[in-house]
Formats: structure tokens, C-alpha cells, sequence
């Protein structure tokens, strides 16, 4: 087979590891792909926001499957046009990618589809949105409806500072994904990520993750794209994750599809482990980044065949094999992440990494300058290790971590401890 991977983050990085040792794999192309892709696949000079220059790279190539990594190119469109013209495709189409795409609309399909999550209310201005905050007594998490890349939720503690972030949010700091809020009741508990393949009726979960996701340990300081990966959640069993595919994945479905809608591809589940159980956050309709880079490493048998099955509509409801242990993942940022990043910095160690035991590097942000490997962007690496047991997984991970080195590097040390994402 001939597959074209999307993207070029560390999730691709790793989605390309797992599809390129498929024995079914004959031609792995990425696009645009980085420098840790090159070295396993042949990398298109397309970004991953192009749609119209994807479906012709696909056509061209004769691509027998399209894995798509992020959510822009599927919100704009991608796998309706990759479809039209005959070729499988992993991942979903845009009404389906609303589930990300909107949270006003994912709020209505919870509620539809009885799945547990915050109480929320939709609202348009800002005198609508003092009397949501009001009922939730102003304690809530105010939220841009459309995609910010990351930037759009505001976990308040009080109702000043939820009008404040209202107003902002209305008067346009984030432009048209803010134009409509929700708000909504601020849940408690630690997070997990749930993610599962899905054909458009059926599911079968990913082994589960937690995303580290704040800059500084112990979940302090602001927001990023995800600093660390482990899995399974600590505290969360496999099980348990098929559990929540049942209860919340599936309902979402099947109610998606009462729609008319068909979801084909990886529907992510943010969730909060709550006092009264399990309640959804959100939806992303990807593989998330980092859980990518550490629940891929643990899957017990070919990956292809299953994205194929999601593509093709037939996907076997039956349990993923996994490899027992955990795996962690470490993010190495560049100076100045989340606000900047810096570029063209030089990077030692990456080959020695990979050399110890049990470790994979996937490369997130990097390029090769002069024939020198270098920063370029916010998340440069994602340092992976298996380990027999949680505390055997962190200590490879950090072992194989310690040996890259590049002015500014920035890690968190928490990784994989039970402290707050
Ligand atoms: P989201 O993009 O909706 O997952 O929100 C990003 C982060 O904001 C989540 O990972 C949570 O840490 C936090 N968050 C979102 N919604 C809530 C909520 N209802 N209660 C508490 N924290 C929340
Ligand atoms: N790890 C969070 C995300 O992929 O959105």
C-alpha cells in the first residue's frame, strides 16, 4: 500500500513510525513531513493547511490511504474532497470535525446523546453571558466556540473574572472563534484522554493517556500544546478506558449518524475523572499531541490495517493488543514556549537518544540547516521510553531525554507523576 501521512508535528512523526513498520506498507509519503519523517518516509513540500494541494499530491502519488494528523485541514474540508474522488481516508469529514470545530455544537450533541458533561449555556453577548455566569454563581469556564489553537478557554474563579474574559473573548481578541461563548459549569478531578478508531458505527479504543499540559510541573503556569504524554492515566486501567468508548464515544456515534453524519477516524475524548465519575471536557477529532507519541509505542500489533478499516468502513469491533508497562513521553520546547519560540538553535544528542534502551524520539519541531539538525518551533522533540511499569517508563524516558542538549531547552521533570496535567 501506498500511504500519505499529513503533517508534521511529533504526532505524525509517530503515526508514520507505526504505519512505516507495517509489513502492508509498501510507500510511506508524509506532507509536509520533518526531518524525523525524511528519515522514513518521502516528504512533499505541501502544508498541512493546503487542501487543495493535498488532494493533488494524493492524486498524484495514487495514494491508497490519507492519514490525516491535525484538525485544520479536516474542518476545511479534506477527507469530503479526498473521498469524492475515491481515496480512503482516515479521518473525518467536515460536518463531522465539527465536534471540534464547535463547542456550542458539541454541547448540543452531549446533551442529544446523554453522555455526562459540564452544565453549559451558549450565549452571543455579554449581558447573555453575565446571566450564564450568574447561574453558574461565577465559578465557570468561559470558552471561544471555534477552534483558538489552544487560546480559547478560560477556567475562572469568580464572576469578575469571568465577565473579564467574556468581554474579551466577545470584543474579538480571538476574532471570529469567539463571537459566540460557552460557559460553563467548572468541573474538578484529573484529566484523561480517551481516544478511539472509529468507522462511523463502531469503536474500539486506544489503550488510555494523560496530556501534561501546563509549561511548569505540578500543572502550574500557562497553557501549552502538551508538555508530556504517559499512558495509561495513572489510576486508569484499560478497562476502563473500553468502558468510557461505550459510554461516551459510541452514543456520540450513534448520535452523530441519527444526523446524518459519519465519523471516520480518531475520536479523542478530553475527560475529567470527577467525584461523580467520568464527565466530557471535550471533543478532538484526531490523534491528540503528545498522547500520540506514547499510547502508538504501546500497541501490540499492525496499526495500518486498523486505519484502513476505519477509511473503508469495516472496522472489527474487537480489543487492540497492547503491550503491558507504560510508556511516557517528555516534550523538549525551545525558549520562550508557549508565547514564542526560537528557530535556528543547534541540537546535540538526538542519535544517542534513540540509542537507549526502550526510547524513540520523534522530532516535533525541527529542520536541518547546513546539514545540522535545529530548532524550529515551540515543541522540538517528543522523547518516548516503554517501561515494565510507570516508574520504569519515566526513568527511561528521562535517561534518554538527558542526552539532548540545546541552548534554551525547556522540560518538564513531573512527567508521568500523578501531579496535575
Ligand atoms: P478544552 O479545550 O475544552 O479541553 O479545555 C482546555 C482545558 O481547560 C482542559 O484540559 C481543562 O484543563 C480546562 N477545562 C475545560 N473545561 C473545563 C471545565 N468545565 N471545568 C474545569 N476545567 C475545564
Ligand atoms: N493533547 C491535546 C491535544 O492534542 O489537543
Amino acid at each position: 500500500m501506498r500511504v500519505l501521512v499529513v503533517g508534521s508535528g511529533g504526532r505524525e512523526h509517530a503515526l508514520a513510525s507505526a504505519i512505516g513498520a507495517s509489513p502492508r506498507c509498501g510507500e510511506l509519503h508524509a506532507a509536509p513531513g520533518n526531518p524525523g519523517i525524511a528519515l522514513i518516509a518521502t516528504c512533499h513540500p505541501v502544508k498541512a493547511d493546503d487542501v487543495e494541494g493535498l488532494v493533488a499530491l494524493a492524486r498524484d502519488i495514487e495514494a491508497d490511504l490519507v492519514v490525516v494528523g491535525p484538525e485544520a485541514p479536516l474542518v476545511a474540508g479534506l477527507a469530503d474532497e479526498l473521498r469524492r474522488i475515491g481515496i480512503p481516508v482516515f479521518g473525518p469529514n467536515a460536518a463531522a470535525a465539527r465536534v471540534e470545530g464547535s463547542k456550542a455544537f458539541t454541547k448540543q450533541l452531549l446533551e442529544a446523546a446523554g453522555v455526562d458533561t459540564a452544565e453549559a449555556f451558549t450565549v452571543t453577548d455579554l449581558a447573555g453571558a453575565r446571566i450564564a455566569i450568574q447561574r453558574l454563581d461565577g465559578r465557570c469556564v468561559v470558552k471561544a466556540d471555534g477552534l483558538a489553537a489552544g487560546k480559547g478557554v478560560i477556567v475562572c474563579d469568580d464572576a469578575a473574572e469571568a465577565e473579564a474574559a467574556a468581554a474579551e473573548l466577545l470584543g474579538g481578541s480571538l476574532g471570529e472563534a469567539g463571537r459566540v461563548l460557552v460557559v460553563e459549569e467548572r468541573m474538578d478531578g484529573p484529566e484523561l484522554s480517551v481516544l478511539a478508531l472509529c468507522d462511523g458505527e463502531r469503536a474500539v479504543a486506544l489503550p488510555s493517556a494523560r496530556d501534561y499540559k501546563r509549561i511548569g510541573e505540578g500543572g502550574t503556569g500557562p497553557n501549552t500544546g502538551g508538555m508530556g504524554a504517559i499512558s495509561p492515566a495513572p489510576g486508569v486501567s484499560d478497562e476502563e478506558a473500553r468502558a468510557i468508548v461505550e459510554t461516551v464515544h459510541k452514543p456520540i456515534l450513534r448520535e452523530l449518524m441519527n444526523r446524518g453524519v459519519r465519523f471516520s477516524g480518531c475520536l479523542y475524548a478530553g475527560l475529567m475523572l470527577t467525584a461523580t465519575g467520568p464527565r466530557v471536557l471535550e471533543f478532538n477529532v484526531r490523534f491528540g499531541d503528545p498522547e500520540t507519541e506514547a499510547v502508538l509505542p504501546r500497541l501490540g500489533e499492525d496499526l495500518l490495517p486498523w486505519l484502513l478499516a476505519c477509511a473503508t468502513g469495516d472496522l472489527e469491533e474487537r480489543e487492540i493488543a497492547t503491550i503491558p508497562g507504560s510508556a511516557v513521553t517528555v516534550v523538549l520546547a525551545s525558549r520562550g514556549y508557549p508565547a514564542s519560540s526560537e528557530s535556528g538553535v543547534p541540537i546535540l544528542g538526538v542519535p544517542e537518544a534513540g540509542a537507549e534502551r526502550d526510547a524513540i524520539v520523534f522530532h516535533a519541531g525541527t529542520a536541518v540547516q547546513d546539514g545540522a539538525l535545529v530548532t524550529a518551533g515551540g515543541r522540538v522533540l517528543a522523547v518516548t521510553a516503554r517501561g515494565a511499569d510507570r516508574a520504569a517508563a519515566i526513568a527511561a524516558a528521562y535517561a534518554a531525554a538527558d542526552r539532548i542538549r540545546f541552548d534554551g531547552l525547556q522540560r518538564r521533570a513531573d512527567i508521568g507523576s500523578e501531579s496535575q496535567g
